[in-house]
């Protein structure tokens, strides 16, 4: 059964099947037209021999068939060859007949009697001297006196049967003959257009992880096959991308991993040199304790990312009021001011209102105000709020800090990637918190801009989604201001 799983094997029955189909119906319409047309010539014939046998018998007939015969042969040419002629008086007793006839007589049936006294003329086939014989009998009227006598006139049906068996031979011939034929065509035809689909077979079989750069070669027709082609190279190319991706991203985050190992082995090698007093061991544990922090800040961001890559980090819906979660994200945020001159200012709208994760929304909010406040100048000012814009509502962080290059923004948002790397380790950064931000921003059907100018600062916008406030929830007024 392996034999008909192929496309090409498929292909070509149901071509044969189609036209096997196709040519019976075909030579079933040719044989039923053929014998008709000739059963009906057959049947014209002998009408006409016997309307000209009919105006041969004068009123009083006293023509024997002889004259009758010797009229016909006039009329017509030539004697009728395998032609049987009989002639009857009304109730049926033979008159006369043809000489080829000698002792035999023609059949008359009990039907074609009543016919013929009803003026009525009559076919029949029958089966009479060891072969089918075609009988009219036709009622001869006068005048006046109504059916006179009876003309019959029968002919051999054996040469329209040869021919139709002929026929039918030539049909049962010719038809097995094309279907060979055209199965040889089809799997032919089948061979030629699948075979690039072997091609494509091949090479995709050949592709793995190693050689993602390999593509199967487009054939020159533009046809559904290219189009498969092109859809399969479309496809290699996104491993491809992906696969490079995750090697980079593996290789960024190993060695983010590695900077913080290798400070706390050097320091904790230093420290074990010699006997030490208990004041620098505690600065050693300290700057290790760091370290830590650091790194497990950088697992907690990788998980957060890889959960979200696969699909396994799913979002807590409710209705948020983001005034509410602005406020109870600043009291996180403050303390981030604590030992910088930075003033940290936001003001709300209390009808600003999305579907959200509360958890991930506040991640996000710390996360764009912990770079804000990080990347700010002396005295600068982070300002937070709201602004409602069409559909969507806007969360906006602000701040008068260094500012970003035109060049930097298209990347600030990809993993690991930091305008300053020195600057942004010092600050205990990852380089993962914009790619977060992204993250939650577009898994709550929104999406993060920015505007920055360099020297000057920059703003952070999320648009997230506007929706209706709850309808157990009372409009509150105009929003805080600290
Ligand atoms: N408010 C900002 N002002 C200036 N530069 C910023 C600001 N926010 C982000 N950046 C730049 O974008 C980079 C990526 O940010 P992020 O992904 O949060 O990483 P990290 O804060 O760990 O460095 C930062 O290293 C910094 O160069
Ligand atoms: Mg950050």
């Amino acid at each position: 059964m392996k034999f008909i799983q192929s496309v090409r094997v498929r292909l070509t029955l149901w071509y044969i099947f189609i036209l096997g189909c196709t040519l019976t119906l075909f030579s079933m319409l040719v044989y039923y037209q053929m014998s008709r047309s000739l059963y009906k010539s057959v049947d014209h014939k002998i009408l006409t021999i016997s309307e000209v046998i009919a105006s041969s018998l004068s009123p009083h007939s006293n023509s024997v068939f002889s004259d009758i015969e010797r009229d016909l042969a006039k009329k017509v040419g030539r004697q009728p060859t395998a032609k049987f002629i009989q002639l009857l008086d009304r109730s049926g007793n033979i008159g006369g007949k043809s000489l080829n006839l000698r002792n035999k007589r023609l059949p008359v049936s009990y039907k074609a009697l009543q016919n013929a006294a009803k003026g009525v003329i009559t076919y029949e086939t029958k089966e009479v001297f060891g072969e089918p014989l075609r009988i009219i009998t036709y009622p001869v009227k006068r005048k006046g006196t109504g059916i006179h006598s009876i003309v019959q006139v029968a002919t051999s049906l054996s040469g329209v049967k040869e021919t139709l068996t002929q026929l039918l031979f030539i049909l049962f011939s010719i038809v097995p003959l094309a279907l060979i034929i055209a199965s040889i065509g089809g799997i032919f035809l089948a061979n030629k257009v699948l075979k690039p689909i072997n091609e494509i077979n091949r090479i995709t079989r050949e592709i793995t992880s190693k050689n993602l750069e390999l593509r199967v070669p487009k054939p020159a027709t533009h046809d559904e096959l290219s189009q498969l082609v092109e859809t399969i190279n479309g496809m290699i190319q996104r491993l491809e991308e992906s696969f490079k991706q995750i090697q980079q991203f593996t290789a960024d985050a190993s060695h983010e991993l590695k900077t913080p190992l290798t400070i706390l082995k050097g320091e904790a090698e230093l420290a074990l040199r010699k006997e030490r007093p208990p004041e620098e061991y505690r600065a050693y544990l300290r700057s290790s304790l760091e370290e830590i922090n650091r790194m497990t800040r950088l697992v907690q961001d990788l998980l957060v990312l890889s959960r979200a890559d696969t699909g396994r980090l799913a979002l807590h819906r409710e209705p948020i009021n983001l005034a509410t979660l602005i406020n109870s994200c600043f009291d996180q945020c403050r303390f981030l001011v604590e030992d910088r001159d930075v003033q940290l200012t936001y003001h709300c709208q209390a009808d600003a209102w999305v579907i959200g994760d509360k958890y991930r929304l506040k991640q996000m909010l710390f996360n764009l105000v912990e770079n804000a406040i990080k990347y700010s100048k002396q005295k600068g000012k982070v300002v937070i709020s709201t602004a409602q814009n069409g559909k969507f509502v806007n969360l906006l962080v602000k701040d008068e800090g260094v500012g970003i290059d035109s060049k930097d923004i298209p990347y600030i948002f990809d993993r690991f990637y930091r305008v300053d790397k020195s600057r942004s380790r010092e600050a205990g950064g990852t380089g993962l918190g914009l790619s977060i931000c992204k993250w939650i921003a577009e898994a709550h059907g929104g999406r993060i801009t920015v505007q920055s100018t360099p020297g000057l600062g920059s703003c952070f916008t999320v648009w997230l989604p506007k929706s209706q406030a709850p309808s157990n929830v009372a409009e509150g007024g105009k929003g805080d201001e600290v």
